[in-house]
């Protein structure tokens, strides 16, 4: 496989990063997870809501102070996907702060030097084709886990541990996914997956996103998409209890797509099969890709 590495596609058992890269020591860095599919309207290959991954990278190179230009992200995935030959990718970008310069200080200095240049690193996986004309809702099960995590979820980072650890801790009881609570100045709410965000449809029919505003949530791109288009989603308050006595419960994001939880910690969602909110928003969002309006958000 052909990854791309500080500006050039190598061999993925010939690109070498440093031992002491600041992703590596300190997880510190950021990362961003693309799904590209071939556009049957022109025949080339398009990444879902590109622009709304590079507007997050940019921001959270900023908030992070790593100087890197996120407007390449579009032509350097370009390139990615044309040396892979793939139809349908995953494409996942890590840009890290770098190797601090050896020679002048300690290498576990939490404060960066001025050195260091960020290291960029991306690579294309197969993903199976996507079907816009005939979307159906994934199932998963999933498992209330405790968010413990930091503050700063809308930070795209690479240390993952937090979500390692509810992710092993949803397998534990057979889940697919955790779905994460913490508590909030607001009380204990459900915030987002390890790798999705949460929408339930609850006891009055409302369909409702935790809200960006109440917990540290990462804004993902599909939940950015759906909001954007789809009036029906609100952002409001979801604490556990409401999940549990949810009529559906969806994960939405990247490779999940729309995707219905069939249980919560074992016990039946709703009749245990993707209901007709997670059919209606699947289709609703192939849709959506399908004119590509997922690159028509507001900024
Ligand atoms: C913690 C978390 N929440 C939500 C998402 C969904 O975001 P997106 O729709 O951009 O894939 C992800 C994606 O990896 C994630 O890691």
């Amino acid at each position: 496989m052909l990854v791309h590495l500080n500006g050039q596609l190598v061999p993925h058992d010939r690109a070498a990063v440093s031992v002491f890269d600041r992703g590596f020591i300190f997880g510190d860095g950021l990362y961003e997870g693309l799904r590209a599919f071939t556009d049957t309207r022109t025949g080339r290959m398009r990444v879902i809501g590109l622009e709304a991954h590079a507007r997050r990278l940019r921001r959270g190179l900023i908030e992070a102070r790593i100087e890197w230009d996120a407007s390449r992200l579009g032509p350097l995935t370009a390139e990615l996907l044309e040396a892979s030959g793939l139809k349908d990718a995953f494409v996942y970008w890590q840009i890290t702060r770098g190797t601090p310069d050896l020679s002048r200080g300690p290498a576990r200095s939490r404060v960066p030097g001025a050195g260091e240049r960020p290291t960029v690193f991306g690579y294309a996986s197969a993903m199976a084709p996507l079907s816009l004309a005939s979307p159906e809702p994934g199932v998963k099960r999933a498992s209330l886990q405790p968010d413990l995590r930091w503050m700063r979820g809308t930070l795209k980072s690479t240390s993952l541990l937090g979500n390692v650890l509810a992710a092993m801790g949803a397998a534990d009881h057979q889940a697919d996914e955790a779905i994460l609570f913490r508590e909030t100045p607001g009380g204990v709410l459900v915030t987002e997956g390890t790798y999705t965000n949460v929408v339930i449809v609850n006891q009055s029919g409302a369909v409702v996103t935790p809200a960006l505003t109440d917990a540290p949530l990462l804004s993902g791109v599909t939940r950015e998409i759906l909001l954007a288009h789809e009036p029906t989603i609100r952002e409001g308050r979801v604490t556990p209890d409401d999940l549990r006595i949810a009529s559906e419960v969806l994960l939405v994001g990247t490779t999940t797509m729309v995707s219905s939880v069939t249980h919560l910690d074992g016990v039946p969602v709703g009749d245990a099969s993707p209901g007709p909110h997670a059919r209606r928003l699947a289709a609703r969002l192939a849709a959506i890709i399908a004119a590509g309006d997922d690159e028509r958000l507001p900024g």
